[in-house]
């Protein structure tokens, strides 16, 4: 191999080679600066900062980074050098410095700073890596963010790599979750600041969503930002979008309550199915296997029955034990595979629905979807099973238009009732559907687990309670009904933004991992990010085995706990790592009887978590760990240890993805330590169970596996990574499709926030408020009349209706006539009136100065100061209410499209063209929207009576005003008035309060609220 390798080098090979050279410039730039004194050294930090901040262009900028990269790392290498020997406070504990950068780090480094994905295996010092292209990228003093993958590293990482940048005259902040809003301002105004990609981008949000103004934003830009554990990041997190939520304004949730006993019934019925069936099936293998050893007719026949029998249970109760003992003899295992590829290989797949219609309901454990089946039906509703039947709407609405009714009006009521029908079916529907998964895909312990009256997400890399986090539509809602606790309502989204949209928002990206290679793909697709692997300091002398396979979980964790006693006798410590929760106790227990004394790695908190995994190296040491805990965290070698071989990491099942075994792997052997790794495997693992292929089945027949042997040969190594690559394939292809219709949303977000910060930065906000006024008069006049027809055939009375109802100015239609009457001048080409005659234009300017010079009144009893915030307020208001609305409606969008994604439309397209239009809309509305509120927020009661006391008086002669109330007079309208305004000191106060509420895993009801309130989350936000 490496023989080949020095012949033939790889393209990465050479990339790396390209870099020696820059490399040994920086060493011998650093050898001339060990001469300079500690303040001569600092002076270079002042001296690039001080040109930098010259440098606007980008590119100019990039040029010349480039150009002082040599001399910039040299700095950083030496200030490490001067720091040796030192003690660095980390996390309230002095730590002796001991790095300077060894050459592969410096390679790792340049690599970054050329927006590389850095692949450097454990404890090759990253975190030490990072800080060359920070500080040479911080110099820009535009702000360089370092991306961690919790608090606890964030603050690690700040507080230990802080003392280069304190040494050399920079400025380090860390985001941490607890932080209130000026004291993360100070941060990002740091020249490098550390945090978690998770506070990042609730900031964005707030910041860009939320905030009312300039000083509640805390965020300066995205310029540079360095990803630690990168493929953690931008791939594993990246499956959920971050989201800020409040109480919803439309659920459903009494729909899950509600249906709650129908499904108990079915699953129930469902059972005895499935028992029935599998008491078929068992009689059938006694006819092929008959006692007295008689050779049987038939086989092929009698093998097909038991494995559609098998398929069939699968297909309506896959988590049955019964089922599982039944499939742990390969043979049957097999039968059943042989049955449904059978199914699967005709096109329209009528044997297979047949099969289905045998059951009640019908699981794909795949895909996890729950469809209730005919029967099913019948069951539920034995009187009208087309209750639960979408009906085929667009057809009916069809039917309606080409029918016999006359009257429009009759017949658009008929429509909205159709629409009504669907819509309450499909909610229940989809009630059932949430529910059945509920039951039959999600297990207590396993997905989720059940405290306080609450239900609580596992996460099923990590094993850790995912608190706070719920899953989406209404399948968090279903499972608590399953579990009889409280339902939850369901939040409404009031900002989200995907990790992929929010890390493409940066200039410039980059990012670290021990594993990268096997994602190179995805991170190239979707970040534009390219992967360099970057030689270790000293050779690798890790031995891997290869896999063991077992038929059974229980055989295999008998030869798990087996190989760990033997190890341990040596003296060797072991690192255990296991995919859930519920493993890791299972394996405690065992460790338990047989008297080992060992560590269970769940903890919560990352700390803790921390210093556990540090102390996994030492002598004898038994640690059990989910794959991913403590990651970023080093696993040194305790005394003696390397003689006796070193750590040994033993990985009970084998992770969808290849890429979390490799991580697990790496935890030993560092810095060219000895160590070895060892994964066990059993047929009833999910991966084999559901991406096993056949072949491994087979190959175990073959060779006629007894209790308890194993089976262990490079050839299965392959199949199994075949199924791992499949799953990463299919995981990475949905996440693209998320994004596909994320991107979607992304331009609008685009458009909203760009419209909200020029509102918050805009120095004069009246102007901006009498163009968006300006433009809605526009809108309507071209609704209302025509060009090309005489104003005595334009609808002037809803045009004046309409400008009553928002303006208190009492307009009559006559003026309006008049105005058109005596229009002789035409608009300006290419301005915003083009298009109007002469009359229209007329009209136009009528109706806006009529406005303006209302609003001047107006002006004259406010107080101006606070105006300019009460006209803030009153476009923000506009903008954020709506596009929340708009936020929900696209999740209902897309959700709807699923439901029609039948036919041959692609239904990313479909999403598209109507989220077009649907936004298009919205912009309408928000400036309409606008237009109702001008008149309608005051900066108090007074100045809001005052002006309506002097507002023109034509209101009176009117019956449609908003602000005189119907024609009665001023006393009326003055009691009309106060409502209005309280009503808008209301909603102009609630503003001011409105604060985030946000879900994610770290608000306990009882921790401070993240609003920076200060009190209980309870007792605030989360009331
Ligand atoms: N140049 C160096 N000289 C000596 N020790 C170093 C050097 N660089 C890093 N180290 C040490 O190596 C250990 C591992 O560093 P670090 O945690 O940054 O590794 P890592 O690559 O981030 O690993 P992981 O993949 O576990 O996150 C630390 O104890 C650190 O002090
Ligand atoms: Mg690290």
């Amino acid at each position: 191999m490496n023989f080949f390798r020095k012949l033939f080098p790889s393209k990465n090979d050479r990339d790396v080679k390209k870099i020696r050279p820059v490399v040994a410039q920086i060493n011998e730039i650093e050898l001339g600066l060990q001469k300079l004194s500690a303040d001569d050294l600092r002076a270079k930090t002042a001296a690039w900062k001080a040109e930098l901040s010259q440098i606007e262009d980008k590119d100019e900028l990039a040029a010349k980074l480039n150009e002082i990269l040599p001399e910039a790392f040299a700095v950083v290498k030496n200030a490490c050098r001067r720091l040796c020997g030192t003690d660095v406070m980390v996390r309230e504990r002095p730590l002796r410095w001991e790095m300077v950068p060894f050459d592969v780090q410096l390679i790792g480094g340049y690599s970054l700073h050329t927006g590389h994905i850095a692949e450097m295996a454990t404890g090759e010092g990253k975190t030490l890596v990072g800080t060359l292209p920070v500080y040479l990228n911080a110099l820009t003093g535009r702000g360089v963010h370092v991306v961690t993958v919790n608090d606890y590293l964030a603050a690690r990482d700040a507080e230990w790599m802080g003392s280069i940048y304190k040494f050399l005259g920079l400025t380090v902040g860390v985001i941490l979750h607890d932080q209130p809003p000026r004291v993360r301002r100070e941060q990002y105004y740091c020249d490098i600041t550390y945090g978690t990609n998770s506070e990042f981008g609730f900031d964005y949000l707030r910041d860009n969503g939320m905030a009312l103004r300039k000083e509640e934003q805390v965020q300066r830009g995205h310029y540079f930002a360095i990803v630690d554990e990168v493929d953690s990041i931008l791939i594993d997190e990246a499956r959920t979008p971050l989201i800020i939520s409040g109480p919803a304004v439309h659920t459903f949730d009494e729909q899950y309550a509600q249906w709650k006993p129908t499904v108990d019934g079915l699953v129930r019925a469902q059972q005895q199915l499935c028992a029935r069936f599998l008491k078929e099936a068992e009689e059938l293998l006694k006819k092929l296997h008959p006692a007295d050893g008689k050779p049987v007719q038939n086989t092929d026949e009698l093998e097909k029955q038991i494995g559609l029998l098998l398929f069939r249970v699968k297909t309506g109760q896959p988590r049955s034990e019964a089922l599982m003992k039944i499939l742990e003899v390969p043979e049957n295992a097999g039968m059943m595979n042989r049955a449904e590829l059978e199914l699967h290989k005709d096109q329209k797949k009528v044997d297979l629905y047949r099969e289905k219609e045998e059951l009640l309901f019908a699981m794909d454990e795949k895909s996890h979807e729950a469809d209730l089946t005919e029967k099913g039906r019948n069951h539920i509703s034995p009187q009208d099973p087309d209750a639960f039947v979408l009906p085929d709407l667009t057809t009916m609405l069809h039917d309606v238009d080409a029918g016999s009714e006359p009257d429009a009006r009759k017949r658009l009521e008929m429509k909205a009732k159709l629409q009504a029908d669907f819509e309450g079916k499909a909610q229940k529907i989809h009630a059932i559907s949430q529910l059945l998964k509920a039951y039959s895909l999600y297990q207590l312990d396993v997905e989720y687990v059940v405290q306080d009256n609450k239900v609580i997400i596992v996460d099923q890399h990590t094993g850790r309670l995912m608190a706070g986090r719920r899953w989406s539509d209404g399948l968090h809602q279903a499972v608590e009904a399953k579990e009889g606790v409280a339902i939850e309502h369901e939040t409404q989204t009031l900002a989200t933004i995907t990790i992929q949209n929010y890390f493409r928002l940066y200039q410039k990206l980059a990012g670290m991992t021990g594993t990268a290679e096997t994602e190179a793909s995805e991170f190239f697709d979707i970040y534009k990010l390219g992967v360099m692997t970057i030689p270790t300091n000293m050779p690798n002398i890790r031995k891997d085995s290869d896999d063991s396979v077992y038929k059974t979980r229980r055989e295999k964790f008998n030869a798990v706990v087996r190989e760990i006693k033997e190890l341990h006798a040596l003296g060797r410590p072991i690192l255990v790592g296991t995919v859930s929760v519920e493993t890791s106790e299972m394996l405690s227990r065992m460790l338990k009887k047989e008297g080992l004394i060992h560590s269970v790695l769940n903890a919560k908190y990352h700390q803790q978590e921390a210093e556990i995994v540090a102390r996994a190296g030492q002598r004898g040491a038994i640690t059990i760990a989910t794959n991913m805990a403590g990651r970023g965290t080093d696993i040194k070698l305790g005394e003696g240890v390397a003689q006796v071989g070193g750590l040994h990491v033993l990985g009970t099942e084998r992770h969808e993805s290849r890429r979390i075994d490799r991580q697990l792997r790496g935890r030993c052997s560092r810095q060219g330590d000895p160590g070895s790794s060892h994964f066990f495997i059993s047929l009833e693992d999910d991966l084999m169970r559901l991406f096993g292929s056949d072949r491994i089945v087979k190959l175990m027949e073959r060779m006629g596996l007894e209790e308890g042997e194993e089976l262990k040969h490079g050839l299965l190594n392959r199949s199994i990574q075949q199924a791992q690559k499949r799953v990463e394939g299919h995981n990475f292809q949905q996440r693209k499709r998320t994004l596909e219709y994320d991107d979607v949303m992304n331009k609008q977000r685009e458009v909203i926030y760009g419209f909200r910060n020029e509102i918050i930065n805009s120095d004069d906000v009246r102007d901006r408020l009498m163009d968006i006024i300006e433009e809605v008069v526009i809108l309507k006049i071209e609704e209302f009349t025509a060009a090309d027809a005489e104003p005595a055939e334009w609808r002037v009375r809803p045009l004046a209706d309409w400008v009553n109802l928002n303006f208190p100015l009492g307009l009559p239609e006559g003026e309006i006539l008049k105005a058109a009457a005596d229009g002789k001048e035409e608009p300006v080409a290419n301005s915003i009136y083009d298009g109007l005659s002469p009359a229209q234009f007329a009209v136009c300017n009528f109706i806006s100065d009529s406005i303006r010079k209302a609003y001047d009144l107006k002006v004259s009893f406010e107080e101006p100061e606070k105006l300019a915030t009460v006209e803030r307020y009153t476009i923000l208001q506009a903008i954020d209410k709506l596009w929340q609305e708009h936020l929900y409606e696209m999740d209902s969008l897309r959700h709807s499209i699923g439901l029609r994604a039948h036919g041959q439309r692609d239904p990313l397209l479909e999403y598209k063209a109507e989220a077009f239009k649907i936004f298009d809309e919205l912009m309408v509305n928000v400036k309409t929207e606008i237009c109702h509120n001008v008149f309608r927020s005051a900066s108090s009661l007074m100045a809001f009576e005052n002006f309506l006391r002097n507002a023109p008086q034509q209101t009176l002669h009117q019956n449609t005003s908003a602000f005189g109330g119907t024609s009665t007079g001023t006393g009326g309208g003055q009691s009309k008035a106060s409502d209005v305004v309280s009503e808008a000191a209301n909603a102009a106060e609630a503003a001011a309060r409105a604060k985030p509420v946000r879900t994610g895993p770290k608000v306990g009801r009882n921790d401070p609220c993240p609003c920076a309130s200060g009190k209980k989350y309870k007792n605030c936000c989360g009331k």
